[in-house]
């Protein structure tokens, strides 16, 4: 047997940060890590789960706990999959490729990010996902041959996100020169030069052996690179998308809908009204507004109002115990970023599959040390809120 790498010495999610720290140019580690803004909406979204506990249940003969959950007629292992994250290729070599093949490997589901900078193609053919998300233009012209796109590679799930109708200030990462499109500067080949491993692996590699990165799955057509200097305008349009062109989409596109970024009742209701399948309660993992309730303070009050609508979660999930808290409160399936980005980070394949084994571990050992086997049993374990009976 190989000794454990330094990455497989993690023991919770929030391990694998300093580890990454170490690995990523200054530049990237605080664009991935970082937020928008002051970070208050981040905060928000992680002291949401701090302030709440459950009251567990004893002497419940707890040896059979079994996490497996159904969503959209597809089994999975356990309640939680990989956000769409995109630039990910800047972290680790073939990222979204990797998160693919260990998700389905752990029969987890993983969004591939419309800002991945693989084609969509591709990911679909080295892995095993069915779950794409588009950042959708304003314009109709252009939503129809992405949509069309999309089905011909086979995805059968669209998560069309609709929180970033104009881009969030990263001032964090701007002040370190993370800039959309990248800016080359004097300070970030220092960066580079200074993180050799990652320079190689990462970014020279990549551009030896393939072309430079495009964000390759905006369009039916190529998209612009990285370091485009009309790239806002290229990717942009976003602004003007509307409930209308929702419509207009839940009529052409047949496959499951799914629209990532709901944080109201009544845009769920909306949702729901207008045939879209499931919503992700989230805020971005504040990386957009940075004035909004936690995702979690929200997801019970949208959960209550809607009736068939699949109720999904994301944002601050850093513990199998967080899983839970998000299940117990109406998410069906809920969905961690960062900290698999991270993972990825610290240690390609090897980190990410260690990030979700710790991950499914940890969600087994809370059930069992709330008394329960299946996650329908959550009727009798009460969660309160500080301050709150
Ligand atoms: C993201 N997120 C994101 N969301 C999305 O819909 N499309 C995208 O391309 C991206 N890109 C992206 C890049 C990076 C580096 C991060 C960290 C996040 C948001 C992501 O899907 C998810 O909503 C949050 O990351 C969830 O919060 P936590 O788990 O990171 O706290």
């Amino acid at each position: 047997r190989r000794p454990p790498r330094l990455v497989e010495q993690a023991l919770c999610l929030n391990d694998f940060e300093p580890l990454a720290e170490r690995k990523l140019p200054r530049a990237i580690f605080k664009y991935v890590a970082g937020h928008a803004e002051d970070g208050a909406t981040h905060r928000r979204n992680l002291k949401s789960f701090a302030e709440r506990s459950f009251i567990p249940n004893v002497l419940v003969d707890v040896s059979k706990t079994d996490a497996a959950t159904r969503i959209f007629g597809v089994d999975y292992a356990s309640p939680f999959g990989i956000a769409p994250m995109g630039f990910s290729r800047l972290v680790a070599p073939d990222c979204d490729v990797l998160f693919a093949q260990e998700a389905a490997r752990a029969r987890l589901p993983f969004i591939l990010s419309g800002a991945s900078l693989t084609r969509l193609e591709e990911v679909r053919q080295a892995g095993a996902t069915s779950w794409f998300q588009a950042y959708i233009p304003g314009d109709e012209t252009r939503i129809l041959p992405l949509v069309e796109r999309v089905e011909r590679a086979g995805f059968d799930t669209l998560v069309v996100t609709v929180d970033t109708a104009v881009h969030g200030q990263h001032e964090l990462a701007a002040r370190h020169g993370f800039r959309s499109p990248v800016r080359p500067s004097a300070d970030l080949a220092w960066q580079g030069v200074t993180r050799p491993v990652w320079l190689w692996r990462v970014l020279l590699r990549s551009l030896l052996t393939r072309n430079a990165p495009h964000f390759e799955n905006m369009d039916a057509e190529r998209g612009p690179p990285v370091f485009s200097r009309t790239l806002v305008r290229d990717i942009g349009l976003r602004s003007s998308l509307s409930w209308r062109h929702i419509e207009r989409l839940r009529q052409r596109w047949k496959g499951r809908l799914v629209l990532k970024g709901v944080m109201s009742a009544p845009d769920a209701r909306m949702a729901e009204k207008i045939g879209v399948d499931g919503v992700i309660v989230s805020n971005h993992g504040g990386r957009q507004i940075d004035c909004a309730q936690g995702s979690l303070d929200l997801l019970e009050r949208i959960a209550d109002q809607v009736d068939r609508l699949t109720v999904m979660f994301d944002g601050g999930v850093r513990r199998g115990s967080d899983v839970l808290k998000a299940v117990k409160l109406g998410a069906q399936l809920v969905f961690v970023g960062r900290p698999f980005l991270l993972a990825a980070a610290a240690g390609d394949r090897v980190g990410v599959e260690h990030a979700i084994a710790l991950m499914k571990d940890e969600i087994t050992r809370t059930m069992a040390l709330l008394g329960i086997n299946r996650l329908d049993e959550f009727e009798a374990i009460p969660l309160i809120r500080d301050g709150r009976g």
